[in-house]
C-alpha cells in the first residue's frame, strides 16, 4: 500500500482510511489512486469491516489531482492518457459503490478531485475550515471524471455555477447545496464521524448496502410503472431475506438483532 495512505481496523468493525500526505495537501497521483482503489477493495471484501471512515491528515482534506502528474501526462499518448484517467474513474466508482457505508471526516479544504472523493461518500461531516472549489478551469482543465458524482450530489444548477466559476465556497454553502451533511468544529470532525460510524453498526449490514444501491437505482428516474415494480420487488426480496427476517423477529421479540454487538 502507498505510504501516503493508512488503514486502521478497529475491533468494532469500523475501518479508518486516512490520506496521509500532509505536505502535499493529500494531492493524489496515479500511485496513490491505485493504492486507494486497492485499500477500498480490501475493506469491501473484509468480513470484519462494516463501516468505513474516510479521513485525512494535516491542514487540507485533499488538494485533488497531483498537478505535477497531470502536467507529465502531456508526454503520453492519447490512449495512455485515457487509461490513466480511467484509473481515477475507477477510484470514484469504487468509493461511490462500496458495499459498506462510507462516512467522510473533512477536516480541511478539498479541491478538484478532493471534492469528487467527498461527493462519493454517504455521510459527510466537515469542519468550518473546510473550503471547497472545483478549480479545474483555472488550470485549463475540466472536472470531467468526478462530474457524475459531483452533479449527482449538488445537482446540475450548482454544478453549472461552480464548474465555471472555480470559486471557493465555504462549508455552510457546501452543506446548503448537499455536498456536506453536518458542520462540526475541526477538532471534533473525526470523533463525530466515528460516533456515527459506530451508530451505523446497529443497522443491518446487508440492508445498508442494499439501501445504498436503491438510491443509485432510483435517483433521477422518472416515476413510472417500471420503477414502482422495481421498488416493490426490492422490498419483496429484502423482507424475506435472512437479514430482513432477523430484523423483524428481533423487533417483535424485543431483543437486539444478531448483527448488533454487545
Ligand atoms: N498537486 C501537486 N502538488 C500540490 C497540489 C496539487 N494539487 N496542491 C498543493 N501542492 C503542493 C504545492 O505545489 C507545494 O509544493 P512545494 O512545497 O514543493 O512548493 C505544497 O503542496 C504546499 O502547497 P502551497 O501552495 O505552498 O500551500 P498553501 O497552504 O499556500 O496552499 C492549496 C494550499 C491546496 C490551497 C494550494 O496548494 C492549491 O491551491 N493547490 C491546488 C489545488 C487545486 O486546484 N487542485 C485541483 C486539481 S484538479
Amino acid at each position: 500500500m502507498s505510504h501516503h495512505l493508512t488503514t486502521q481496523i478497529a475491533a468494532n468493525g469500523v475501518a479508518t482510511l486516512t490520506l496521509n500526505n500532509a505536505e502535499r495537501h493529500n494531492a493524489f497521483d496515479d500511485h496513490l489512486i491505485a493504492g486507494l482503489i486497492a485499500a477500498l477493495e480490501e475493506l469491501n471484501a473484509a468480513t470484519n469491516v462494516r463501516v468505513v471512515v474516510l479521513a485525512a491528515a494535516g491542514k487540507s482534506f485533499s488538494a485533488g489531482a497531483d498537478l505535477g502528474w497531470m502536467k507529465r501526462m502531456a508526454s503520453y499518448s492519447e490512449a495512455e492518457n485515457l487509461a490513466d484517467a480511467k484509473l481515477l474513474a475507477r477510484l470514484m466508482h469504487t468509493l461511490n459503490t462500496l458495499g459498506k457505508p462510507v462516512v467522510a471526516a473533512v477536516q480541511g479544504p478539498a479541491y478538484g478531485g478532493g471534492v469528487g472523493l467527498v461527493a462519493c461518500c454517504d455521510m459527510v461531516f466537515a469542519a468550518p475550515e473546510a473550503l471547497f472549489a472545483l478549480t479545474e478551469v483555472k488550470l485549463g482543465l475540466i472536472p470531467a471524471v468526478i462530474s457524475p458524482y459531483v452533479i449527482s450530489k449538488i445537482g446540475a444548477s450548482h454544478a453549472r455555477r461552480y464548474f465555471v466559476s472555480a470559486e471557493r465556497f465555504d462549508a455552510a454553502t457546501a452543506q446548503r447545496i448537499g455536498l456536506v451533511h453536518e458542520i462540526v468544529p475541526r477538532d471534533e470532525v473525526l470523533t463525530m464521524a466515528h460516533s456515527w460510524a459506530a451508530q451505523l453498526l446497529n443497522n443491518g449490514p446487508e440492508s445498508m448496502a442494499s439501501a445504498k444501491r436503491l438510491v443509485a437505482e432510483v435517483a433521477n428516474r422518472p416515476i413510472c410503472e417500471d420503477l414502482n415494480h422495481h421498488c416493490a420487488s426490492r422490498i419483496a426480496v429484502q423482507r424475506v431475506s435472512a437479514e430482513g427476517q432477523e430484523g423483524l423477529t428481533a423487533f417483535l421479540e424485543k431483543r437486539p438483532a444478531s448483527w448488533i454487538k454487545h
